[in-house]
């Protein structure tokens, strides 16, 4: 070779190195900008051109040696370090587990996961957005225009924000529109999360949550919608004769639109949920409307789907006898300790 320095012993060196420092150390003296390579490439200009030829091989071969080298080294040494890091921080997963020091889940995140779980096995995947959202994403986009009566329905926290128009977002449905303008359709999602309305008495709190159900493909239709709402409201539940039934209405962003509600009886001021005379509306959905779809980017002479939207206060004190909502955001121990549940109790639809 007609270079001054031997790739062996570079090599060595790289590989004698402990610590990531020390690779930075020789790689900057190699392939820095004014390392050897470079320098030394700066330098073939000057050499008759069959030199040049051989001589710019070469370099470029040992560029690739030691920067593979450098790689490999760095891998190595991180690997090390994780191991030891790992090593410092094991937990003894066999301690004894104490009830009394143990927080409860939530009712209201209980909820969320078991929405999740069903939503999850018929393939759906959640998505997220923001608390503070813009007004066109809250509102125009979903076919609410400027002035339409459905802005006062909803008591709007408004964000001013150096003239920006913002929102503390009055439902969950802004995350349809985020998610319609960054990704292709088949869409199949569920978004469970805080939203906010200035409003506050027994059957209400200014923030509260909703969850989203949003699918756009080809083919989707209202029998589809139907079929999915019946079978999450069974499993939710766990009811398997069910009394519900669907009432046409009116939502801005869907059309046709409906409610869905559920029978319920009272007997000694207890519910019981799925069968009788009473009505309980549980959750408003329908088709997406056209526009909407236009005003996120997709054809809608292509693409049509459904999408649902319910309280998810509301289904937590259903399913688990709650009677006062505020009682939920009062962060009362005592009240958690009585309507919360055990970490450890928490179970997987596998394990069921
Ligand atoms: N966003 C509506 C609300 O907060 C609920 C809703 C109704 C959502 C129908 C939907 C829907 O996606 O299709 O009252």
């Amino acid at each position: 070779m007609s270079l001054s320095v031997d790739s062996v012993d570079i090599i060595k060196k790289i590989k004698s190195c402990k610590t990531l420092q020390e690779v930075e150390v020789i790689r900057l003296e190699y392939l820095g900008k004014k390392g050897f390579i470079p320098s030394e490439m700066k330098l073939l200009g000057k050499l008759p051109i069959d030199q040049k030829k051989i001589k710019g091989q070469e370099l470029n071969k040992l560029k690739n040696i030691i920067e593979d080298t450098v790689n490999d080294q760095k891998i190595l040494i991180e690997n090390k370090d994780l191991e030891k890091k790992l090593k410092h921080e094991s937990v003894d997963i066999t301690l004894p587990h104490n009830e009394e020091v143990t927080g409860k889940i939530h009712p209201i995140s209980q909820t969320i996961f078991s929405i999740i779980e069903i939503f999850g096995n018929l393939n759906y995947t959640v998505e997220a957005g923001p608390d503070i959202e813009s007004d066109f994403n809250n509102f125009s986009a979903l076919n609410i225009p400027l002035h339409h009566p459905a802005r006062e329905m909803q008591d709007t926290f408004y964000v001013n924000n150096n003239g920006q128009d913002n929102v503390l977002r009055t439902h969950t449905s802004p995350v349809q529109v985020r998610t319609m303008l960054k990704s292709k359709p088949p869409i199949k999602i569920i978004v469970p999360g805080r939203t906010y309305r200035s409003d506050s008495d027994s059957t209400h709190t200014p923030m509260f949550h909703q969850v989203e159900g949003l699918v756009v493909n080809k083919d989707a239709t209202m029998a589809d919608l139907k079929s999915t709402l019946i079978l999450f409201l069974k499993e939710f539940f766990e009811i398997d004769n069910l009394k519900y039934r669907f009432r046409p209405s009116y939502f801005p962003f869907t059309e046709p639109s409906a409610e869905m509600d559920v029978a319920y009886t009272k007997k000694n001021n207890v519910l019981k949920i799925g069968e009788g005379d009473d009505w309980l509306e549980i959750l408003g959905c329908g088709m997406v409307n056209p526009k909407v779809l236009e005003n996120c980017n997709i054809d809608s002479t292509a693409y049509q789907g459904f999408a649902f939207g319910m309280g998810i206060e509301r289904l937590s004190m259903l399913k688990y006898g709650i009677t006062d909502m505020r009682g939920l955001f009062d962060l009362n121990v005592k009240w958690l300790d009585h309507y919360g549940f055990s970490p450890l109790d928490l179970k997987t639809r596998s394990e069921i």
